[in-house]
């Protein structure tokens, strides 16, 4: 499909996701104050996101990547999560949050939770611009999420469609309905 040729339906404009992420570093400021945070985003879809929520909060956090994998070029999930990118110390002390963009079917969630507990965290959270609820496959609900949306396939702010289209701004649906 060339989503170029079809109509983008924006579901949460640049202004929308500001608002909703000040409101969730404000949120998540509040509920870390006194304890480690340990930020872990999963690249690469998350990677704007997280440079939008870290700066709202306001108390001090540590960083860091992890790499997963699991849509490629297809809109479906293949069912296979892979970490390709790792955290190698130790988290005793650190209570985890999870960033990612999105959560669909949770199996990415779901493994990477899996993956951080063998290090030994206090607790792991997650947090999330974007559930998809209908399309789970497992129980999972996300701690924090900015918005909550139907079963479309939504691109921007971090999301690919055949890994482009990351760089908009914004959060839209590709329509069926042509240009
Ligand atoms: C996407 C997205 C989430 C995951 C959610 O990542 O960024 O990490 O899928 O889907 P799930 O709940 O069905 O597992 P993807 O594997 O496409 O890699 P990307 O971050 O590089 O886009």
């Amino acid at each position: 499909m060339d989503i170029d040729k079809k109509v983008w339906e924006i579901l949460f404009s640049e202004e929308d996701i500001l608002n909703r992420i000040d409101e969730l570093g404000g949120q998540i400021s509040g509920d870390y104050k006194d304890k480690n945070l340990y930020i872990i985003s999963l690249l690469r879809g998350s990677f704007v996101f997280t440079a939008d929520l870290v700066r709202k909060l306001d108390i001090p956090v540590k960083i860091d990547f992890i790499v997963t994998s699991s849509y490629g070029y297809e809109t479906e999930t293949t069912g296979t999560v892979e970490i390709t990118g790792h955290i190698e110390e130790d988290l005793t002390g650190y209570h985890v949050l999870i960033v990612d963009d999105i959560v669909d079917s949770g199996l990415t969630m779901k493994k990477v939770i899996e993956y951080l507990k063998a290090k030994n965290p206090s607790d792991i959270k997650s947090c999330v611009l974007l559930d998809k609820p209908e399309r789970r496959q497992l129980k999972l609900v996300p701690d924090y999420v900015g918005f909550t949306i139907p079963n479309k396939f939504v691109v921007g702010y971090g999301l690919n469609y055949g890994d482009h289209y990351r760089n908009i701004p914004y959060v839209f649906a590709v329509t069926d309905e042509d240009r």
